[in-house]
């Protein structure tokens, strides 16, 4: 239900929903999700107006580069009616020292919620902890569920229904893996997963997921069969010292046709971008006619609008 008073009016919220990592809501919200996105998406296609977040204000916190989660968020703020304040470590007081948990008294006090993009998913984890507003993860070390969230929409839009599908990530064992992993297990489909010798994949969040994952050797065989093979950078934010490494060891994890080749014919492409061309994917997959790396950026915007719509003022009929 809509809110009737500001979270910064009284006590605080006893219980406040955030958006952390896949595993923070349940399959009947994502199918609610998925529901919202479309109808919000086909909203915005036809120009209607639709201002449900009007005098709403999101808080977005970066201390990593962004330029998809930037824009979708700040955009899609706007486009319900509200607005978004950009800040960073450098141009706030975050680089001085501020406590995190200072931080989100403050900042939970002025806005209706908060979106964060940091290294650490602990950080994300303390500030919501303190926030009388929904906290949303723009993307940490370990997850990265507003990227999952528009992927698995731009699935259902292409294809139909994941549930009973083989997604197979092909690469780094990084946060989009994990959210992967996690929603596989939420929503009953199977993740085929193969990284390189020394890139191991969480051993606590396999262990979770149990027949939900399927851990390959070689990406070849990950690939055979699957319903989407998807990818991300060989070197993640923060790891560039390694890059050199890196593009030795990962040199047989790339996406390209003839590992598409192995795949169901009805395979689907995805890339969350920045994408390296001869790299993790070759240009022949990733501009060619599997690949939905473009509706899967511009579905961010939709897929998050449809969160930030379900966190602030909570289920809508309209
Ligand atoms: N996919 C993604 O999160 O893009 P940005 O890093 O540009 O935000």
């Amino acid at each position: 239900m809509p809110q009737s008073s500001h979270p910064s009016g009284g006590a605080p919220v006893a219980k406040v929903r955030h958006f952390l990592q896949m595993s923070d809501f349940s399959a009947e919200e994502y199918a609610y999700l998925f529901e919202r996105t479309k109808i919000i998406k086909d909203r915005f296609k036809r120009y209607e107006l639709y201002h449900p977040l009007r005098d709403r204000t999101l808080a977005m916190v970066f201390q990593k580069n962004s330029t998809r989660t930037r824009v979708s968020f700040e955009a899609g703020m706007g486009q319900l009616g509200g607005s978004a304040i950009f800040l960073t470590s450098e141009a706030s007081q975050i680089s001085r020292g501020e406590p995190i948990e200072d931080l989100s008294r403050v900042l939970s006090r002025m806005v209706d919620v908060v979106m964060i993009r940091t290294f650490k998913q602990s950080m994300v984890e303390r500030f919501a902890e303190y926030s009388r507003v929904p906290v949303i993860n723009g993307l940490t070390d370990e997850h990265h569920p507003c990227q999952i969230l528009a992927d698995i929409f731009t699935y259902i839009e292409q294809r139909g229904p994941i549930k009973g599908k083989i997604v197979t990530w092909v690469g780094d064992a990084v946060n989009m893996l994990n959210s992967w992993m996690q929603a596989a297990k939420i929503l009953g489909f199977t993740v085929h997963a193969s990284t390189p010798p020394g890139y191991p994949i969480d051993a606590q969040l396999l262990a979770e997921c149990g027949d939900s994952v399927r851990v390959f050797e070689d990406p070849l065989e990950a690939a055979r069969g699957s319903h989407l093979v998807t990818t991300d950078v060989w070197t993640s934010m923060g790891f560039e010292a390694e890059t050199e490494v890196r593009k030795k060891a990962f040199a047989d994890w790339c996406v390209d046709e003839e590992m598409m080749a192995l795949a169901d014919p009805s395979a689907l492409f995805m890339h969350c971008l920045p994408a390296h061309r001869g790299e993790e994917v070759s240009a022949g997959v990733i501009d060619g006619p599997q690949s939905v790396v473009w509706d899967e950026a511009e579905n961010r915007l939709h897929a998050q609008k449809a969160l930030l719509e379900y966190l602030v003022v909570g289920e809508v009929k309209s």
